[in-house]
């Protein structure tokens, strides 16, 4: 083969690449005349943002600058497969395109109703000294944040056996972290340590630079790939390290594929990673059709603290948590306070024994005796409330794979329109049968897992059932893709306050907003009011916030679907901090989070969909706080202000049921002095007045 390198330096590109613009893809490399660019970068709108893609020694590399400063070092990019040549080394840059996008899209509901997608395209094609096309590495650069992924042309069936996309950050910087590959799953409170500390993690990985921004690395649009842990191979060298099936193989591929991006947010503030969009915005639209009505954001209750608080049992027998008299009550008390669901965990066969060891009895259409599905429903139904189905699995994905049909089509033959599901089982254990019966455990966020969640959204889609995974895999957007994907777990949410073990500390919901809560909503389930239910306030092993605490959580924790997780007759004797769960929506018109810093403190604020109120939620770590708040978000109306606070000497540890509620009118101009208790928190509804 007869062929002629040309290299061509960064100005000439800038030249190639504004030719380029109208061609959304590049064309194959010819491979009698290769052209060999040495360095391609493309920047944001803002041009705050640059990446730079390079290939010393034919090594594909990238780096990230901010306003003129690299925040990372030139990082290495590549996939390695069992059987075919590898896609690392031995490459040059062949060809770049490069596009503008402009365009604003509409969320079904959310955090904010409209997104807009401003950014800069570059497609870069690495090829082989022999001129084949390796891959093309797309990147999306917006100005809080940049995506890239690999897109690799068919060669036959191939097993990846290593990703290489490195992240390389200054070993100092500060990060917050929870391990990945453990027992515990995304179940672990946060540590805060230099970024030389982190061993293997989980991402969203949030780390302020020293003496610059904080940034985030995560994934988006994970649809049948393994998710991405990152391992810190050499200090300061992140590297993915893809969550593997249980006999060794990465990543299973047929044909072409698409990786999911690899995103790194940036900002200034960890407020504005907070405000960023880039995990949606590199998510693909909406494949549900245009009549979303049957996916509804909604209140909650549920039987479900008074089995993690030992009252009653998931099993049958004397304590049955689930039984036609106690759902009565639960309907009636969602029907007297305009609650729109009840939830009921422990109603099907299969919890008897130890269940968290045997998922394989689950039976996901039989309900125990003592509860009438049929009945209830209706009942449910008559008061202008739902039942939200629940399906714990114990982690037998075969058995519920093989169950999700017909489990689907009853709750939609009774009008159950939102299904809870649970893949209780430690990680690396979800228990997979073939064909053959043999069994095998695997990863909760390795690709068999990754394909499992997608399949049961698509297959609940059918039945117009929307999803809310505990022990899922990790959100990576794709509730724009499927909006049944209302919420999930993925964290250490209310019930280890139950459990004790130990509980979450102060400072967890105030890191949570700046880690997990990016990647996208969390069933956390607020809205304990007995904070140390029947233990004295001295034992530690119980809530560990304030009371206005629990209502602040509402709009701090974003969530389609919120919960008031405590038992109705706790909300009974606290009416007055009860009317703020009553009174809070679930879906927004805009977000703001207005301040915080993770592990400290955090404000944000949330304009109701389709009115002119706004609420806020202030919480603080286990300091006191004050915080000023200029109003300069709300609109140009009066507001009645309905204050829900620490009441004077709140204090988690000694007086967490210190609270206040006080009403004054402000307008936009005003500025609100909030102080926050030990463990403590503010949430306020603004009104307009007409
Ligand atoms: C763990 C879930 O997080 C919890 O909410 C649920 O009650 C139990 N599994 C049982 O499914
Ligand atoms: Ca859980």
């Amino acid at each position: 083969m007869r062929w002629t390198r040309f290299l061509i330096g960064a100005a000439m590109l800038s030249l190639l690449t504004t030719c380029a613009q109208t061609k959304p893809l590049s064309p194959p490399p010819d491979t009698t005349q290769m052209i060999i660019i040495e360095e391609a970068s493309a920047s944001s709108p803002s041009g705050e943002l640059t990446l730079t893609l390079s290939t010393p020694n034919s090594v594909p590399h990238w780096q990230a600058l901010w306003k003129g400063k690299a925040i990372t070092a030139p990082a290495k990019l590549g996939i390695a497969f069992a059987s075919v040549r590898d896609l690392d080394h031995g490459l040059s840059i062949v060809s770049v395109t490069k596009v503008t996008h402009d365009k604003t899209w509409e969320q079904p509901w959310g955090e904010r109703r409209l997104i807009r997608d401003h950014h800069t395209e570059l497609a870069a094609d690495f090829a082989h000294a022999d001129g084949q096309r390796a891959f093309t590495l797309r990147v999306r650069l917006f100005d809080d944040g940049l995506g890239l992924r690999y897109e690799v042309p068919a060669d036959g069936e191939r097993i990846i056996t290593d990703e290489l996309t490195e992240f390389r950050l200054p070993e100092d910087a500060q990060t917050w972290w929870i391990e990945a590959g453990g027992w515990n799953r995304y179940e672990y409170l946060y540590q805060e340590t230099p970024l030389s500390e982190v061993h293997r993690a989980h991402t969203p990985l949030t780390a302020k630079l020293p003496g610059g921004p904080y940034i985030s690395i995560h994934e988006a649009a994970l649809t049948d790939y393994a998710g991405m842990w990152l391992n810190q191979r050499r200090p300061g060298v992140l590297q993915a390290d893809l969550a593997p099936w249980s006999d060794g193989a990465k990543v299973k591929v047929n044909g072409s594929f698409t990786t999911p991006w690899r995103t790194l947010q940036i900002s200034e503030t960890a407020a504005g990673l907070a405000n960023s969009n880039i995990i949606l915005n590199l998510n693909e639209p909406n494949r549900l059709g245009s009549d979303l009505s049957w996916i509804k954001p909604s209140k909650y209750v549920g039987i479900w603290w008074c089995m993690h608080v030992n009252e009653c049992s998931w099993g049958s027998g004397d304590k049955h948590g689930a039984t036609t008299e106690r759902t009565t009550q639960y309907i009636d008390f969602a029907a007297k306070h305009g609650l729109d669901g009840v939830l009921i965990e422990g109603w099907n066969h299969g919890w008897n024994g130890d269940w968290f060891a045997n998922g394989e009895v689950f039976d996901f259409t039989a309900p125990y005796p003592d509860f009438d599905l049929e009945y209830l429903s209706n009942y449910a139904k008559e008061r202008n409330v739902h039942l939200i189905g629940h399906h714990e699995t114990s982690g037998a994905v075969t058995n519920y794979e093989e169950q999700m049909e017909a489990a689907y089509a009853l709750y939609q033959k009774l009008g159950i329109s939102a299904v809870k599901t649970g893949y209780v089982a430690d990680g690396g254990q979800l228990t997979r049968r073939d064909a053959n019966g043999k069994t095998y455990h695997e990863w909760h966020d390795g690709q068999y897992a990754v394909r499992h969640h997608l399949r049961a959204l698509q297959t609940a889609a059918k039945y117009k059932i929307s999803l809310n995974a505990h022990e899922p895999v990790k959100d990576t957007g794709l509730r724009r893709t499927y909006p049944n994907a209302l919420s999930r777990e993925g964290a250490r949410g209310q019930e280890y306050n139950a459990w004790g073990q130990p509980p979450n500390d102060p400072a967890h919901t105030t890191i949570l907003p700046f880690t997990r809560m990016l990647a996208g909503p969390m069933d956390f389930t607020p809205g304990i009011f007995d904070l140390s239910f029947g233990k004295d306030l001295s034992e530690e092993t119980r809530v560990q916030t304030t009371l206005a605490k629990q209502l602040a959580l509402y709009v701090i924790l974003y969530s389609p679907i919120q919960m008031a997780a405590d038992l109705p007759r706790n909300y009974d004797a606290r009416p007055d901090a009860f009317q703020f769960i009553k009174d809070v929506p679930v879906d927004w018109e805009n977000s703001i989070t207005l301040d915080g810093h993770p592990g400290d403190f955090i404000v944000t604020v949330r304009q109701e969909r389709g009115t002119n109120a706004w609420y806020l939620g202030a919480i603080t770590d286990e300091n006191a706080r004050t915080v000023q708040i200029p109003l300069d978000f709300l609109d140009g109306f009066a507001y009645e202000v309905q204050i829900y606070r620490d009441g004077p000497n709140a204090d988690w540890r000694i007086n967490p049921y210190a609270f206040e509620t006080a009403f004054q009118t402000v307008s936009q101009h005003d500025t609100l002095t909030l102080q926050l208790a030990p463990g403590g928190g503010t949430a306020i509804a603004f009104i307009p007045v007409e």
